[in-house]
């Protein structure tokens, strides 16, 4: 991917080589907010990690799907409460909004995701989902956790806070486009920088793990539907046989990505979907096929978007089947690609080494699924994405994401919950504005 990567970024990187190693310098190690190892050893004080691992169960044996995450929202804003810190809600039906600090500028913001997904599962363990069919199967109650350790921290610091720390308890990223809604409700406005953090189960435990530039594709999704003629499957001279047709329309667009994208750029396109007749000597009237497509850049998406339409309906003709092609944006919205900020990249290098040890702050390649994090860089100038390890090989083996048997390995939360406290805080430090300016209660009535 780098060798695609577009030329603003790579200009902005040297730049940014240029600010790093700026960790320490500030705020002369007064305050414990400039102390991520400090913070690390706050978020793991027994009471303190206890604290987030039973949020996180509470969360996990209620799971609830996009916009509909009513009680993991309520779960949300009763431990604000109990820490005192205000916030506003809803936004995007389920989603909460909460500031800690001045109230005035500048403002960072810190997300989590909320949502379950629609998976029954495996393991049995006390703590397992009481939903029948729903299954926190991604970690999301591990991320609403993780947020809610930052916030105690920061809550712990708010004085110290130089502007404004933005708490955002987002609905539905699995699909939904939450992110958007979020967005499109006014929360995230005079927001300069948002950090997310995803627990990862390839990820060491202790590890902090992310890159500058792409991390994440952009995906989109389609439907086709080809019509033919149904018929005797022993007379198929008088039929127009949509199988036949799907079929080919399947082989060429696995072209588009073998003879037509830069081997350099990395993209998919993945047939998931092939539904059609039901007999054995029936050639059916029609057949769907639907499926997924990723990239990192615009323009290879947009690419593969107009020749997968173009393929589809063309290589039907072949067979004389019509093809329609929806690309389902009513009900999932196209993802783009999440890029880090390659200064905030620096920043949070230099911040992980110093929670961490710089050999537990990785490089990550860039992944092939979507986040709906990226919506977030549509409206806030620095967006910075970034993983936060789980994987413990001395507790065995770590099912994937999105697999029924996944599970949180809960060690974890405390360098989520300290490493975004510390972004955040060290971020509002390094961005302090010169005087209180009339304006800021407004400022604060506007987020
Ligand atoms: C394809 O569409 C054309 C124009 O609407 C129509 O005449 C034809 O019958 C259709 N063919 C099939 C196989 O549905
Ligand atoms: C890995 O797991 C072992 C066994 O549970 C535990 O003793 C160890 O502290 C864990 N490592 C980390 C870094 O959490
Ligand atoms: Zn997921
Ligand atoms: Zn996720």
């Amino acid at each position: 991917m780098a060798a695609a990567a577009p030329p603003p970024l790579l200009a902005c990187f040297a730049l940014a080589v240029l600010a790093a190693a700026v960790w320490p310098s500030l705020g002369a190690g007064a305050s414990l907010l400039d102390d991520p190892a400090g913070l690390l050893r706050r978020a793991k004080e027994p009471a303190f990690a206890d604290w987030m691992v039973a949020v996180r169960r509470r969360i996990h044996e209620n799971p609830e799907l996009g916009y509909e995450e009513f009680e993991t929202s309520e779960l949300v804003r009763r431990e604000l409460d109990a820490m005192g810190i205000p916030y506003r809600h809803p936004f995007a039906v389920t989603g909460v909004v909460a500031t800690i600090g001045t109230g005035g500028p500048p403002f960072v913001a810190l997300r989590a995701d909320m949502d379950a997904l629609p998976m029954q599962e495996s393991v049995e363990w006390e703590h397992k989902s009481k939903v029948p069919g729903k299954m926190h199967g991604c970690g999301h109650d591990a991320n609403v956790a993780m947020l809610l350790g930052s916030a105690k921290i920061l809550q712990e610091h708010h004085d110290e806070l130089k502007g404004t720390v933005v708490l955002v308890f987002q609905p539905a990223e699995e699909g939904g486009g939450g992110a958007q809604k979020m967005i499109e409700a006014g929360a995230l406005e005079n927001v300069d920088a948002i950090f997310g953090v995803h627990v990862a189960d390839s990820v060491p435990i202790g590890v902090l793990a992310s890159r500058p530039g792409p991390i994440m594709a952009g995906s989109g999704c389609f439907e086709a539907v080809i019509s033919g003629k149904g018929g005797h499957a022993a007379l198929p001279h008088h039929t127009i046989d949509p199988i036949l047709a799907a079929s080919n329309v399947i082989v060429s667009l696995q072209q588009l990505i073998s003879r037509e994208a830069d081997p350099l750029d990395s993209q998919v396109v993945t047939i998931g979907k092939f539904q059609g007749g039901g007999a054995f000597n029936v050639i059916p009237d029609s057949v769907t096929i639907g499926g997924t497509f990723r990239a990192f850049l615009k323009e290879s998406f947009n690419q593969l978007k107009q020749r997968i339409e173009q393929v589809i309906v063309s290589q039907a003709s072949v067979q004389r089947c019509n093809a329609t092609v929806d690309f389902l944006t009513n009900r999932i919205p196209f993802f783009p690609p999440t890029i880090n900020s390659p200064e905030l990249h620096s920043f949070f290098v230099n911040m992980a080494g110093e929670m961490v040890g710089s050999k537990n702050v990785r490089d990550r390649q860039p992944l092939m699924g979507a986040e709906d994090f990226a919506f977030y860089a549509e409206v806030i100038p620095s967006t910075y994405y970034y993983f936060v390890g789980m994987y413990n090989k001395t507790r065995g083996p770590q099912a994937s994401h999105h697999s029924t048997y996944f599970t949180v390995n809960e060690d974890a939360l405390p360098y989520g919950a300290a490493a975004q406290a510390a972004l955040a805080a060290h971020y509002l430090l390094e961005h302090e504005q010169p005087a209180a300016t009339p304006d800021k209660a407004k400022a604060h009535e506007e987020l």
